[in-house]
């Protein structure tokens, strides 16, 4: 297959990539930065800027499928101009890609577009929450993000193409991300939760999530899918574990609520937010996870 990848130079995309070109894939891949760009056979780098709404319409050339990742991070101030930025990186990308399937030949079948369980409603009680039982409800920015990105997805059906969407949870890998910034403090015996700590964390194993992404991919699978591993933990006992496999114990009290919102401001929902999001439906389309338990995905992580 030939599968034509954006934001494949950030944590998730070039796991993908990396993947896919060990399966024999070819990997077209969309860059912001033209210092990002390089070329071999079966990989090959174009320049888009979404900004100005241009696109090297060679990338599509014998594409398969596309995975759409591309977004502005969140990890940063939200300021009224980043919030900007967060959504409409996500929806002018989107649109991008739209229009370029639309006024170009083109033998793609299948898109999968990326979101977040941001979208489901913060709840520490609930049962774990499966794709279609809840209707997302915009709680907060996030969630506001994620409805609008899903929503503009649901245009790739309406060209006739196979449309599948995968909320990512906490991404764990051992090269930055979520973990870096959990274990950083941990190392110097500073770690400790957030607020009651209680907060269900929904992650999921890079290799994991990659996984995932190759799996629909591979069955061409449509519909919404959670990207999280089976047995999420709440955010004591994560930093716990942490604490536990790097052989560093974390003591100290959890940091409070409202410090976390006056250091991090309205990006605390981040932090704080609790999603307890269940991965049945990708289970039951027979994807099998490397790492279903926590401290396995640590322990290979954290070495
Ligand atoms: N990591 C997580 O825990 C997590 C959790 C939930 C959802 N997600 C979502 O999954 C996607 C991938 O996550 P990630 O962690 O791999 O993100 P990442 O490391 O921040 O990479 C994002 C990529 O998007 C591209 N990008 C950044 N700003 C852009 C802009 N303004 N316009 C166009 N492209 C831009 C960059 O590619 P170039 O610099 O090459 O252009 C970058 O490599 C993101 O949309 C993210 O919101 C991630």
């Amino acid at each position: 297959m030939v599968i034509l990848i954006t934001g494949a130079t950030g944590l998730v995309g070039s796991k993908i990539s990396e993947d896919l070109l060990s399966q024999g894939h070819t990997v077209h891949y969309l860059t912001t930065r033209k210092s990002a760009i390089k070329s071999s056979d079966n990989h090959k780098g174009f320049l888009w800027n979404v900004k100005e709404m241009t696109i090297d319409a060679k990338c599509i050339d014998g594409v398969d499928a596309i995975v759409h990742l591309a977004g502005e991070t969140v990890f940063q101030k939200w300021t009224d101009a980043a919030k900007k930025r967060i959504l409409n990186s996500r929806i002018d990308s989107t649109n991008l890609l739209l229009n370029l399937l639309k006024e170009n030949e083109h033998q793609v079948k299948h898109v999968v577009t990326a979101s977040a369980i941001g979208i489901y409603p913060d709840d520490q009680d609930g049962k774990a929450l499966r794709e279609d039982e809840i209707p997302p409800t915009a709680t907060n920015f996030l969630a506001d993000v994620c409805i609008a990105w899903e929503k503009i997805g649901t245009q790739f059906k309406e060209l006739g193409l196979t449309h599948a969407i995968v909320r990512i949870g906490i991404v764990l890998s051992g090269k930055g991300g979520a973990l870096e910034q959990m274990s950083k403090p941990v190392k110097f015996y500073a770690g400790s939760g957030f607020g009651n700590g209680k907060m269900w964390q929904s992650w999921v194993a890079i290799d994991d999530l990659s996984g995932i992404f190759i799996h629909i991919l591979n069955h061409e699978l449509e519909g919404v899918y959670n990207g999280v591993a089976p047995h999420p933990v709440r955010n004591r006992p994560m930093m716990n574990r942490i604490g536990k496999v790097m052989g560093k114990p974390v003591f100290l009290p959890n940091v409070p609520e409202f410090i976390m919102k006056v250091m991090l401001g309205e990006m605390s929902s981040i932090v704080l937010a609790s999603q307890h999001a269940s991965s049945s439906r990708i289970e039951e389309k027979g994807y099998s996870f490397k790492y279903p338990e926590l401290e396995a995905a640590l322990r290979s992580y954290l070495k």
